[in-house]
């Protein structure tokens, strides 16, 4: 059955919005506008929150700085995914003791997934008493209003709602480039794998309506973006819990039909849900990158049943077998948790099967971390901690040489692809991507940022494809 999502009211952002007014005539009278740093940990999701945070902070009134020394409001977006990056988070919000010391006025605020998890915000409330102001992801969109609050009274606040999630349309938005670009097109996750976080701090699977992103992607198109791409937790399920017959695939062509010269990408799929309709849709569509996330997890089919992920070995593969006949060429990425409880050496060598089988261009590879309150947590987990780093590095090895040869491949022929950053390599100026996303570093004039240029792929490394432009 379709579950009402519940929508923001445009009067509740309106405000919003007066909110933002009302700080920014406080903070009119200063000298110089005061500053905001807006830290962002994790995934593209929370890139894109961050962006809609700075757009109300700008809004407010703030300018923005790089150093959190300087800044008036300190903002860390949060990612609760795996515990190395909420331990990082909470290194990071513990050294702003000192900054608060040097300057007691400032606000320092914390959100996101960590904000979302009952354990945290009680470790926040007890033993980080520096921290003003606590949301989480379902109460981004009052921010100003939580904001003003701290500003006009004593105390703190704890905003962090434990419900299905909500969409908010119409917040502003301080986009961080000009090239590429975050459209979420749902949010929220119904798949309770069993070792993920991100269905009980994110909530339910909930789609914008097709208008308001079509009409996000055209102002985007006609503003220059060349490269946008369609965020949600699982985008293959777009539209199942909207009140119209709409789909991904759909969803696809209906942006393929923007006018404008950018590429689009999207992530990320779930193998459960992605279609031979959607690789239809990929091929067909011009503007696609012919690029697909495509997470496999594991290739053991017990310990695929154990993560609840919904699909066989078997399955996936014929899924990469159907993909190819129809884009041959394309790019194909994934995500691996190595030493999921239970997980013996000999299943996760099934993994490395499929590695041999598919030969993905790049993998993004996980030792498995347990989260509280998800029911991976509770398995016994009897591997050591030794043998599970063994199994990794040899994922890591057997990739890194899939990955080496694909690379190679590229030498010599001539793709289009897009400059979308200066480099930071010292030998080369620029940064590119092909149409398939992997990185090409070059020498070039800078005024080539943000065009599409065929570039001759000159050499190649593990990570990375060297080229020139082509004659
Ligand atoms: N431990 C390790 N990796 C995880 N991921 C999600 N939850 C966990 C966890 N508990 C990985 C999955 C997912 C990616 C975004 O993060 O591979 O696809
Ligand atoms: Fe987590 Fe699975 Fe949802 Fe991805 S699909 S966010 S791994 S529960």
């Amino acid at each position: 059955m379709k579950q009402a999502t519940t929508r923001i009211s445009p009067e509740d952002i309106a405000r919003q919005k007066d909110f933002c007014a009302q700080v920014a005539a406080m903070n009119a009278p200063l000298p110089t506008p005061p500053l905001a740093f807006v830290d962002t940990y994790g995934c593209q999701q929370n890139e894109a929150d961050s962006e809609r945070i700075r757009g109300y902070l700008a809004e407010m009134g703030y300018g923005f700085t790089d150093d959190e020394r300087t800044a008036a409001v300190v903002v860390i977006n949060t990612c609760a995914v795996r515990e190395h990056a909420e331990q990082r988070v909470l290194g990071n919000v513990g050294a702003l003791t000192h900054t608060k010391r040097h300057n007691p006025n400032q606000i320092i605020c914390l959100c996101g997934c960590m904000m979302q998890e009952p354990h945290n915000v009680e470790k926040v409330r007890r033993s980080f008493r520096h921290v003003d102001l606590v949301f989480g992801p379902h109460a981004l969109w009052r921010f100003p209003e939580l904001l003003w609050r701290i500003q006009t009274r004593r105390g703190r606040i704890f905003d962090t709602p434990d419900e299905a999630g909500s969409i908010a349309e119409g917040m502003p938005v301080r986009r961080q480039g000009s090239i590429r670009a975050w459209v979420s097109i749902m949010y929220g996750c119904n798949n309770f794998c069993s070792y993920c976080i991100v269905p009980y701090v994110r909530g339910r699977e909930r789609s914008r309506d097709p208008e308001d992103i079509l009409s996000e992607v055209r102002e985007l198109a006609a503003a220059g973006y060349k490269d946008i791409t369609l965020l949600g937790q699982n985008v293959n399920s777009y539209g199942r819990d909207l009140d119209a017959d709409v789909d991904f695939a759909w969803l696809l062509e209906q942006v393929n039909a923007v006018p404008g010269d950018f590429l689009i990408r999207f992530m990320t799929s779930h193998p459960k849900d992605a279609s031979e309709r959607l690789f239809d849709a990929m091929a067909r569509c011009e503007k696609v990158a012919p690029h697909l996330h495509l997470p496999f997890q594991a290739g053991n089919d017990r310990v695929l049943a154990a993560m609840n992920r919904g699909y066989t070995r078997e399955h996936y593969l014929g899924l990469v077998r159907s993909l190819r006949q129809r884009i041959p060429d394309i790019v194909l990425t994934s995500d691996i948790i190595v030493g999921f409880p239970g997980e013996t050496t000999a299943e996760f060598e099934d993994t490395l099967t499929v590695l041999r089988e598919v030969e993905f261009d790049a993998l993004f590879t996980f030792l498995y971390s347990p989260r509280e309150g998800t029911p991976a947590a509770r398995l016994p987990d009897p591997l050591s901690k030794e043998e599970k780093a063994a199994n990794f590095q040899r994922l890591v090895d057997l990739q890194n040489e899939i990955s080496a040869k694909k690379q190679q491949g590229y030498v010599g022929r001539t793709l289009r692809c897009l400059v979308d950053e200066p480099s930071d390599d010292p030998r080369h100026n620029l940064n590119a991507r092909t149409a398939g996303g992997r990185l090409v570093h070059l020498t070039g004039d800078p005024a080539l940022l943000g065009q599409f240029v065929d570039l001759k792929i000159t050499g190649a490394s593990t990570w990375t494809l060297f080229g020139e432009p082509a004659e």
